[in-house]
């Protein structure tokens, strides 16, 4: 094959937010593959917050990436030749390929896909582990009922928009919070929301009061830090909270020091950490109202689409500033 591969290293190991320098970009050869195997085009990577904690060398659910190896990343793609039983070119696939054009695998942890209704970006955020993610996390941990409030936190963004739009689903009044004007107001005039706070306005506890005026019964975290320890002041009896990302923490120097946690315990609150690949069982059924919503018109989503591989690094430290407006994603091909 004449076409080389080209690749995004972890470079360095970033204190506080990334910089472009944490990444090199190598081209290398397109990948043999081996009996078993089969390449992979991939035709858009994502961009996702987990990124930032495997570049620590720390404890986490899953193992750090290691110094001068790939960036790890979903991906969606292309087979283009195949020594596997089970994949032939031309097969469409998500998978975790990592930051790169060109990927061998054996097939562990990769699905073919073939849903005419979905576009092929969409398996990397609506109808893919961002969808997944907010599906289980709401519906098993959040248990929400038809008349409760519920709060989700970067709700313009991947997992936060799917988020919002299932509480209307079920029955909910669901409020987003969001940072600025155009994000807030595509939470409520796009996605259906019935109130967004923009927690940049500075008014982060009266704009959530006068949002929830019967308090808050389930509250979707993604963000931690004030917006957290702010929403515990909120929160009713027997609220719960699925715990789903920190990302305020992600870059920060100093952990935040919650003052409210008092608010968990008087509310005999249910606070659950959750890790959507924890629950594989739980995927089809999830990925299944995902798709099905999304042609009905019940889901809508948005995509902010970087141009090519070597705008990744940049896409990414843009991202976890805020600077994506819905799935953050990178174009390959
Ligand atoms: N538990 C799991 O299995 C799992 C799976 C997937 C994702 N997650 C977590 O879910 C969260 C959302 O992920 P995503 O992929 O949907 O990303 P995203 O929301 O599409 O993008 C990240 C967003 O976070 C917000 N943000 C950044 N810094 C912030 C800060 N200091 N305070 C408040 N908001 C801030 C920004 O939105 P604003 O402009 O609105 O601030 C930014 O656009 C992340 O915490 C991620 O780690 C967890």
């Amino acid at each position: 094959m004449s076409e080389k591969n080209l690749q995004v290293l972890l470079a360095r190991r970033p204190t506080g937010a990334p910089q472009e320098s944490d990444f090199r970009l190598v081209e290398t050869a397109v990948p043999e593959i081996g009996d078993g195997q089969f390449l992979v085009r991939s035709h858009y990577l994502s961009l996702d917050p987990y990124m930032r904690g495997r570049m620590n060398d720390a404890k986490s659910y899953a193992k750090p990436a290691q110094l001068g190896e790939v960036m790890v990343g979903g991906a969606v793609g292309e087979v283009v030749a195949s020594r596997h039983p089970k994949f032939k070119p031309g097969d469409k696939v998500v998978g975790a390929f990592g930051w790169q054009l060109y990927a061998a695998s054996d097939g562990a942890g990769v699905s073919r896909i073939a849903d005419p209704r979905v576009p092929l970006s969409a398996y990397l955020g609506v109808v893919g582990m961002p969808g997944v993610t907010a599906h289980i996390g709401l519906l098993d941990f959040g248990q929400p009922k038809a008349g409760e409030t519920v709060v989700v936190s970067a709700a313009s963004g991947a997992v936060g928009s799917v988020v919002g739009q299932i509480a209307k689903i079920r029955g909910c009044r669901a409020v987003g919070i969001a940072g600025g004007p155009d994000k807030c107001r595509y939470v409520v005039e796009e996605l259906g929301l019935d109130a967004c706070v923009d927690y940049k306005a500075g008014r982060l506890w009266e704009d959530l009061s006068e949002a929830t005026p019967k308090g808050i019964d389930v509250y979707f975290d993604n963000v931690g830090g004030e917006i957290l320890d702010t929403v515990l002041r909120r929160l009713n009896p027997f609220a719960r909270i699925p715990l789903c990302g920190l990302i305020s923490q992600y870059n920060a120097a100093e952990p935040y020091a919650m003052k409210n946690a008092g608010a968990l315990l008087v509310n005999r609150v249910k606070l659950q950490g959750f890790i959507v690949s924890d629950h594989l069982p739980r995927w089809p059924a999830a990925l299944a109202d995902l798709a099905q919503w999304l042609s009905e018109g019940k889901i809508k989503y948005r995509e902010t689409v970087a141009e090519g591989l070597r705008s990744a690094p940049s896409a990414f430290i843009g991202m976890l500033a805020g600077k994506n407006f819905g799935k953050q994603l990178v174009k390959l091909l």
